[in-house]
């Protein structure tokens, strides 16, 4: 196995993030293929003990087992790395596993993190219900303030860790400001990047530290499988993700790694793409629904910060009606076109009601506090006709009396 022909590191390096997600972390074997090729294997043998013992002593940086080596996921880690300008990254299992890993690999008992609010409910799971079972405190808040996040910090906070944009609220954070703020006070800021991916917003771009992913999302693209990554500097990756990852085993898969990098191939038109569909849709929703949660959109209270953060837009965005659950369920019923779905950033939009889905077991108090009401609605806008889109929200409105 070696690195593509010409694929001096000097010179990867500069290049930007669309061919990063096509050429970047390319090995080849003798065999010379076109498309990369999967390694099914769980470990490697050796021509003799010496060779072995050194990589176990980290002196040969050869491999020695898939739950920390293997060449597929090694391939599509150098890949996330380069696309979001990270120094390193490890895959995951899945979106979850990446933030579990992103997390717990850096806190101990008596430690605290602030924490956006809004956030995916099983990122708040582990904020609200798990770490404080290894005595670890937290303060969650509203993320768009920036002053709430100053006045959170107290002398044991270690993390500082949010998603923007907000699944399902589409909140965003002040990267530049709360990076900088977390910066000057020694703290760690861990961002979840999912809804947007290098192709629409690059965190380490704006002070973040370590960025995670749900590659499950946009990077796949096509909801084929669960994937995650953690990519932050080669410090934070080698001494505190990757003995955390070796010991409690959240890998990915070769084959899942090899979904994902075809999917990354694409994902910069996908994102783009469907960023713009998105935007469209939003301009006709605006006038048909009583609140619409579209920070591409002039009238959302942090479009300025959209503009700065993520120009390319995003290809999500929520909605709330009058009429509660009601009414959120008669829409979904009625789409002809747009999949029920509680996934996100596949190729075929998809809807879903978050407060009896994703967001349904964090319960009713901590979903009236992160602002996820009974009349909202998610919409992951997929590659379709943008015309095909409006007529089949258009009839599904009409239908739920809107
Ligand atoms: C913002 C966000 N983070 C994390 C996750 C978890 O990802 P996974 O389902 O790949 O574990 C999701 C899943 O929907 C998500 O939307």
């Amino acid at each position: 196995m070696k690195r593509t022909t010409g694929q001096d590191r000097s010179i990867t390096r500069h290049w930007r993030p669309a061919t990063q997600a096509v050429r970047g972390g390319t090995w080849r074997s003798e065999q010379g293929e076109t498309s990369e090729a999967i390694f099914v294997t769980s470990g490697y043998c050796y021509d003799d003990a010496e060779t072995v013992a050194a990589r176990f002593r980290g002196e040969d940086p050869g491999m020695y087992y898939s739950r920390t080596q293997n060449p597929s996921v090694q391939m599509l880690e150098e890949r996330i790395a380069l696309m979001e300008g990270a120094e390193a990254c490890r895959a995951q299992a899945s979106g979850m596993a990446a933030m579990t890993a992103a997390l717990l690999s850096q806190l101990s008992q008596g430690d605290h993190i602030v924490a956006a609010r809004a956030a995916f409910g099983s990122c708040r799971w582990l904020v609200d219900s798990l770490f404080p079972r290894f005595g670890i405190t937290s303060t969650t808040i509203d993320a768009r303030d920036n002053a709430a996040w100053e006045a959170a910090i107290q002398p044991n906070t270690k993390v500082f860790f949010f998603e923007t944009p907000a699944n399902p609220t589409l909140d965003l954070v002040d990267m530049e400001f709360v990076c900088g703020l977390a910066r000057s006070r020694g703290i760690t800021t861990v961002v979840d990047n999912a809804f947007c991916t290098s192709a629409l917003q690059r965190p380490l771009d704006f002070g973040a530290d370590v960025v995670a992913y749900s590659a499950t999302k946009l990077m796949d693209g096509q909801g084929r499988v669960l994937a995650g990554a953690v990519c932050g500097s080669e410090a934070f990756i080698k001494d505190k993700l990757l003995p955390f990852q070796r010991n409690t085993g959240p890998t990915l898969a070769p084959f899942n790694a090899w979904v994902v990098m075809k999917g990354l191939e694409t994902l910069d038109l996908r994102a783009r793409h469907q960023a713009a569909t998105a935007l469209d849709l939003g301009r006709f929703m605006q006038d048909r629904v009583p609140i619409i949660l579209h920070p591409s959109l002039p009238s959302h209270p942090q479009h300025d910060l959209a503009q700065r953060q993520m120009p390319g837009g995003v290809t999500i965005f929520s909605f709330v009606l009058d009429g509660g659950a009601a009414q959120a369920h008669a829409v979904l019923d009625s789409l002809e076109l747009i999949d029920i779905s509680n996934n996100v950033g596949d190729s075929r939009s998809l809807m879903a009601h978050p407060a009896s889905t994703t967001h349904y077991a964090i319960g009713a108090d901590v979903r009236a506090e992160m602002g996820v009401s009974d009349g909202m609605l998610r919409l992951s806008v997929g590659l379709e006709d943008v015309q095909d889109l409006i007529e089949d929200l258009d009839q599904a409105l009409q239908k739920a009396g809107l």
